[in-house]
């Protein structure tokens, strides 16, 4: 009897211990503003303080980190998966075609994790830096500022396959786009806010000169295209040139700024990508476009908003994560 009674004691004790690790794994998958105020109190500061140095050198960062941030979580969640470089033996998502060779501002994270190993050795994710400085990114560019839930752990898988899978390429139209980001949990009016993100940086000419030249069998040019604009960006990129040094503005009237450009050129059919352009051509997506055009601040809560939906895709809180020491190489 006193065996049994003992017996079950251990019992009672171990399901009280596995329910408890379970709640708190629960707890753990749940990202929280704030999250290093007790770990590594200046982690925000400081990533917010190499991004602004980062900009000083070229504001061309700020729309890098904001674009990083985005290809990060849409290929295996929000891991930091961007920034692990290739080996031998991999090759990581950096050097698909569809972030090689346009990404930019890794040297910022690079800064920001060098100081914050300093500061609190393996503490602070490379996924959360990476959060932190798109956050920054939109803020410096003149959009708003969002608290970023953080706590993200780092992956151990790169690879550039999946970014073919996962990416929406700039050939999509707002039918493939809606279904792209539902994929990822994304309603359509979500797609057309967080495609404003266009409203900063620039694009290689491969990216849209099919818009340009040999558009199909019975026209040369895209006529969902400007007439005005489509010369002018011949006369950037000419028929055929691979020059990977060629890159034409986005929103050519404010590309640094965080504004509502972006929808105002769409409705001037001066989007640069057909997956821009093609937001006009949905009576739904449509009505988004003007009213983002018409409403700035309306748009800039919207985007902040989904941006920190965007920043908690598939991310990582227990085992199979890590801190990365370096967001370069996995541990
Ligand atoms: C809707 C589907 C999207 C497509 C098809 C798309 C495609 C592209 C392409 C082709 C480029 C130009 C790359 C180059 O040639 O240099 C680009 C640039 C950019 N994208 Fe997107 N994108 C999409 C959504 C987004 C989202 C959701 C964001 C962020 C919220 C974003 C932010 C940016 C930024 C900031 C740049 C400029 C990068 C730089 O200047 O370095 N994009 N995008
Ligand atoms: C070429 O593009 C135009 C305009 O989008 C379209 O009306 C036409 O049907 C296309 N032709 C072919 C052969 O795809």
């Amino acid at each position: 009897m006193r065996e049994m009674g003992s017996k079950s004691t251990v019992k009672l004790l171990v399901s009280l211990v596995m329910m408890l690790v379970c709640l708190s794994s629960q707890l753990e998958a749940q990202l929280q503003v704030g999250f290093y105020r007790n770990t590594c109190k200046l982690a925000e500061f400081i990533v917010k303080e190499e991004v602004r140095n980062g900009f000083k050198i070229d504001n061309g960062v700020a729309p890098g980190l904001v674009r990083m941030h985005f290809h990060d979580c849409f290929v295996r969640g929000c891991d930091g998966s961007v920034l692990i470089d290739s080996t031998s033996s991999n090759t990581a998502e950096k050097d698909s075609p569809a972030n090689s060779p346009s990404l930019r501002g890794f040297e910022v994270i690079d800064k920001a994790k060098s100081r914050l190993e300093v500061l609190c050795k393996g503490v602070v994710s490379c996924a959360d830096i990476l959060a932190f400085a798109a956050r920054d990114s939109v803020q410096i560019t003149g959009g708003l500022g969002y608290d970023v839930p953080a706590g993200r752990k780092d992956g151990r898988v790169s690879l550039a396959s999946e970014t073919l899978t996962n990416l929406p390429p700039p050939t999509l139209n707002v039918d493939q786009l809606t279904q792209n980001f539902a994929n990822k949990g994304f309603t359509q009016e979500e797609m057309v806010t967080l495609s404003g993100g266009h409203t900063i940086g620039r694009s290689h000419c491969s990216s849209f000169s099919n818009r340009l030249y040999n558009f199909n069998t019975t026209t040369s040019q895209d006529p969902s295209l400007d007439t005005t604009y489509a010369t002018q960006l011949k006369q950037k990129c000419p028929q055929g040139s691979t020059d990977p040094n060629l890159v034409v503005p986005m929103n050519p009237a404010s590309p640094d700024t965080t504004d509502v450009g972006y929808y105002m050129d769409i409705q001037a059919n001066r989007g640069l990508f057909t997956s821009d352009q093609t937001l006009l051509t949905n009576t739904a997506t449509a009505n988004q476009v003007n009213q983002n055009a018409r409403d700035p601040f309306l748009w800039k809560r919207k985007f902040a908003a989904a941006m920190v939906k965007m920043g908690q895709i598939d991310v990582l809180t227990g085992a199979p994560g890590e801190i990365r020491s370096n967001c370069r190489v996995i541990n």
